[in-house]
């Protein structure tokens, strides 16, 4: 096995969480890129399993079935992705592809003109020569030169595939747009702002900065929320990392873009280096012991340390739902040395976040007690669900209606009524991890979470 094997590194990958949709729909991009077109249909097929409303997985699988010409296959999804709302300008340009075929070259040029008023990047001269349309552009060389019979359609995966972007945002929510999680921020204050505020008081006394925070917790309780927030409160660039980046960097054999990521950071100081699904790059370590998932690892590990260049103002936070994969190794002090367990909300919380959810939103006074006592184990995500629910309601008995009429308690009720608490699965897993291979007490927050309820 070497590095040089990128679908080896993700079909291991896949094996320490096959339902990570993300990744397996990662292979299968990665497939498309090789030209293996039947596998790639294979794996995206897979991933909508885990993701059943992920319209980019969808839109992928369309895109290859087109490619093997499996024409009413991809018209299926395209058709009911055009159903959908912000329909991507690409989908539209698959369409219009697909209408040529058939012959319907008159509603293929209206599709491919409305895909290119909604993002003029899209433009695709070869297509509209295909279409018989006069070309707005001269058409240029460089366009070109790397084409092939099947011209790319402007999706992600057909970008450079070793060039990631990585996107410095500067987030507009802070700690109060975060419901509830008072011990998280506190810890958060206590570790990583009040150290960046006072940093000579802490220099003082001899108390080095750095170090990260890992947050560990069910699915959809906030903790990329709160890392975004964690940035707005300081008022300090965010930079995200998820693990496809990661090993999109590794598969381009080039160590050096994780060295650029934390480099990014350094320059843009204060800045949170926030990673998601960390524990994926943690297993590669230990589950992978003889690949070449090591040596990204240990690089990472000596970017994390600041080997070579100093850490000074950048925060490093990470998030992960299954901690268990994380290799001790990232635990050590100065690396992941705090870990932070994001519960579900309890009820004081649920209370917060639905007040915090429904600001802006047209609403009667709401009993949120009532509705904070009927949702228990839900989290933040489950809770912006349901309130998402009673808007469509209330949207579809407007439009009937003609009247707007604002959200009242009963419309929440009902949508709790049609929705269940995500978190439970969770734990069932954390449970057994708690239980069983609870080294030095690193789970005893999950045992007494499970414990009061
Ligand atoms: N405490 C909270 N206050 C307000 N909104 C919340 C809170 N927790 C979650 N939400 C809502 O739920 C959404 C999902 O939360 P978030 O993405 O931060 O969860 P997560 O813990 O990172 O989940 P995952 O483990 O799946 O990545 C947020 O975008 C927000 O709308
Ligand atoms: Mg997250």
């Amino acid at each position: 096995m070497s590095r040089d094997d990128p679908f080896q590194a993700l079909r291991e990958a896949l094996q320490i969480s096959p339902e990570n949709a993300p990744l397996r729909k990662h292979l299968a991009d990665l497939h498309v890129r090789h030209g293996n077109l039947e596998e790639a249909e294979v794996e995206y097929k897979l991933a909508l399993k885990y993701a059943t409303q992920d319209s980019s997985i969808s839109h992928a699988l369309a895109d290859v079935y087109f490619r093997q010409k499996k024409y009413s296959h991809a018209l299926v999804i395209v058709e009911s992705l055009l159903g959908g709302s912000n329909t991507l300008p690409s989908v539209h340009v698959l369409h219009a592809r697909l209408l040529l075929v058939t012959g319907e070259v008159q509603r293929a040029c209206s599709q491919y003109q409305l895909a290119v008023q909604l993002d003029p990047q899209v433009t695709d001269l070869q297509l509209e020569r295909e279409l018989g349309m006069e070309t707005s552009v001269e058409p240029d060389t460089e366009l070109w030169s790397e084409s092939d019979s099947t011209p790319g359609l402007g999706l992600p995966w057909e970008s450079e595939p070793n060039e990631p972007q990585f996107e410095l945002q500067r987030p507009l929510v802070d700690f109060s747009d975060v419901g509830g999680m008072e011990e998280l921020k506190e810890q958060i204050r206590l570790r990583i702002i009040h150290p960046l505020n006072n940093a000579s008081i802490y220099q003082a006394y001899g108390k080095p900065i750095g170090g990260g925070i890992l947050m560990y917790g069910p699915p959809g309780c906030g903790k990329t929320l709160v890392a975004r927030a964690t940035a707005g409160e300081i008022d300090a660039d965010f930079l995200s990392v998820g693990i496809n980046d990661i090993l999109d960097m590794w598969m381009g054999n080039s160590e050096r873009n994780l060295h650029d990521v934390f480099q990014s950071a350094r320059r843009s100081k204060p800045c949170v280096l926030f990673f998601d699904e960390v524990d994926a790059l943690g297993a590669s370590r230990s589950d992978m012991r003889q690949s070449a998932g090591r040596h990204l690892i240990n690089q990472f590990l000596a970017e994390m340390d600041g080997v070579n260049s100093s850490n000074d103002g950048v925060l490093i936070m990470g998030a992960t739902n299954a901690p268990w994969h994380l290799d001790a190794a990232f635990r050590r002090p100065g690396r992941f040395d705090r870990i932070l367990f994001v519960p579900p909300p309890d009820m004081p919380a649920r209370v917060e976040i639905l007040n915090v959810l429904c600001q802006g939103k047209p609403t009667s006074k709401l009993d949120l007690q009532q509705l904070a006592k009927k949702t228990a184990a839900y989290s933040g995500a489950d809770l912006k669900n349901v309130i998402d629910l009673a808007i469509e309601g209330k949207l579809k008995t407007a439009l009937r209606t003609g009247t707007p009429e604002p959200i009242q308690t009963r419309d929440l009720l009902d949508a709790i009524k049609l929705t269940k608490p995500t978190t439970k699965e969770w734990f069932s897993t954390a449970r057994n991890y708690a239980l069983y291979s609870n080294v030095g007490g690193i789970y005893d927050d999950i045992l007494e979470y499970l414990k009061q309820q």
